[in-house]
């Protein structure tokens, strides 16, 4: 295990701007829970949720309660979930109007920190609207609460970084004029699920795929990341930021980055963020509006979800009447390298779909067709599944005799379901970020270099294919999105994989 700390199990105190928002309470608090009843965290940790309302920390520990109960993976331990309760508190402050009000937050960190037995890790969460990122960071700098170089000091930003690559420019600098780039722990929820982490161990421990992972033995690779829900109330957010930005730019490129990244030279935060920086640069721009044949975006229209009637993307509260966000988009990505070059990367990815799921396809290419060998014409290619959610695991697919007199071949599946063997026993994403943050461990968030080449790609597509948008909306809630993705694929003489993995136990559901 790698270990980043200055000296072992270092205190901790954990300070939740956004204490009261749904972040904190969905995902947070649980996330908590289980890192201190697990013993991960150290038993010197002080957790202080920060909100504008007025409650003591006895009441916020109720709620906390209530979050804890409705949003684990697991069931609760009242033992358990008294260590945690006993470590969490509640301060009331005005962040943004009042900014004297750090003077008073300074003095209570001050005051935990004196009675903890060696240096602590100060960890600032940021689950705030993004207009506070950089007014709360410069506040902590100019305050003393977080000191430049100083490398237990630490904060984590959630997304959206910058709206777009201007806007990220002027926060990056505005966190870069308080804190090194070594404090910054940029968060990017996908980099903490547990297949997505899995991917640097499937290519780089096994010596079959290794050999393989190039443009000489695989014909193209797809990435699919589909939701059943819509945008839950967040209609003035996803009007800004549509598909490209609210998954694009952060979670499918990552996954993108991490799949075709060269080995790095060790596990360390700065060797594989360096390669996944080399992959993203080495993306293929939609410069100019030829090149946006390889797009489709889309937005939804009513429809049905589970057998309910739900309102299409325009209906949603806070939207435009008329508006052209795409919910939806499938492109044909270009990683342009020695390793890649020629292999079509699919993406695709969108709200109010058929199905939840998150999946990266490796297909491999097909053997040729050998004439004295005529049973083993037609057979499917080779595919290699990681299922990232809901079901986890791994699933390879190859070709076999069926048993019996006959030579009749038969495609069959190897299938490792990670969910099934460790039932309820892995560790949800924050769990893992928190966990890395403490640990001061930043590969498994992104740096700067790797979201400006991100919002680089994403620009190019904005800025030169948002002319497809005029026929909005073009697919129905509840179905497999626009048509013009299966056209894309056909025209390329390919189709998207629809592979179902078994899924036993709870979250299994890919239709909620
Ligand atoms: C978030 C997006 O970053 O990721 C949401 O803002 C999206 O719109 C969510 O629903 C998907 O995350 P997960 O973990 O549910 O796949």
């Amino acid at each position: 295990m790698l270990d980043y700390q200055e000296t072992p199990n270092q205190p901790l105190t954990l300070v939740i701007f956004g204490g009261t928002g749904d972040l904190t309470h969905r995902k947070l608090m649980p996330a908590l829970y289980h890192l201190m009843a697990d013993r991960r965290l150290p038993e010197e940790t002080a957790i202080l949720a920060i909100g504008r309302r007025g409650m003591d920390s006895e009441a916020y520990r109720q709620q906390a309660r209530a979050s804890i109960e409705r949003f684990s993976r697991t069931g609760v331990e009242e033992e358990r979930l008294g260590r945690f309760m006993e470590r969490l508190f509640y301060h009331r402050m005005e962040f943004v109007s009042e900014p004297d009000s750090y003077e008073g937050l300074r003095k209570i960190l001050s005051e935990r920190e004196a009675g903890f037995s060696a240096p602590t890790v100060r960890l600032f969460f940021l689950a705030v609207a993004p207009e506070f990122f950089g007014p709360i960071v410069e506040q902590l700098g100019q305050r003393g609460l977080a000191e430049r170089g100083n490398p237990n000091h630490r904060v984590m930003i959630e997304k959206p970084f910058g709206s777009d690559l201007e806007t990220a420019r002027t926060l990056n600098q505005t966190i870069a004029n308080v804190l090194e780039e070594r404090q910054v722990y940029r968060i990017d929820h996908y980099l903490g699920k547990e297949m997505i982490r899995n991917i640097l161990a499937i290519r780089f421990a096994n010596s079959l795929f290794e050999p393989l992972w190039n443009h000489h033995y695989i014909d193209n690779i797809q990435i699919t990341s589909t939701e059943t829900l819509g945008v839950q109330g967040r209609g003035a957010y996803y009007e800004q930021a549509g598909i490209l930005k609210d998954m694009l730019q952060n979670h499918l490129l990552q996954m993108l980055a991490l799949i075709t990244m060269e080995p790095p030279v060790d596990l360390e935060p700065e060797s594989v963020r360096d390669e996944k920086v080399k992959a993203l640069r080495s993306l293929r721009r939609f410069e100019d509006e030829n090149s946006c044949g390889g797009i489709v975006m889309g937005q939804y229209g009513a429809g049905e979800e589970q057998g309910k009637p739900v309102p299409g993307y325009r209906q949603e509260e806070a939207v435009d009447a008329n508006s052209r966000t795409p919910t939806y988009i499938a492109l044909r990505a270009q990683v342009d390298n020695f390793r890649w070059g020629g292999v079509p990367i699919y993406i695709r990815a969108g709200k109010r779909l058929d199905r939840s799921r998150t999946q990266i396809v490796i297909e491999f290419k097909r053997l040729p067709g050998v004439n004295f060998y005529p049973d083993f014409e037609g057979q499917p290619p080779n595919l290699l599944v990681i299922e990232v959610q809901p079901a986890e695991g791994m699933y390879f697919q190859i070709n076999l005799k069926r048993p019996g007199n006959d030579f009749v071949m038969e495609r069959v599946e190897l299938n490792y379901s990670q969910h099934s063997r460790f039932q309820g026993n892995v560790p949800e994403a924050y769990e893992q970020l928190l966990l890395e943050a403490w640990r001061g461990n930043a590969s498994l968030f992104t740096s700067w270099d790797e979201l400006e080449h991100s919002w680089r790609f994403v620009e190019g597509i904005e800025h030169n294919c948002s002319g497809q948008n005029a026929q909005f909306p073009n697919y129905a809630a509840g179905g497999r999105g626009p048509e013009g993705a299966d056209r894309m694929m056909a025209l390329d003489g390919r189709k998207w994989w629809e592979i179902e993995l078994p899924c036993e136990g709870t979250n299994c559901d890919t239709k909620s």
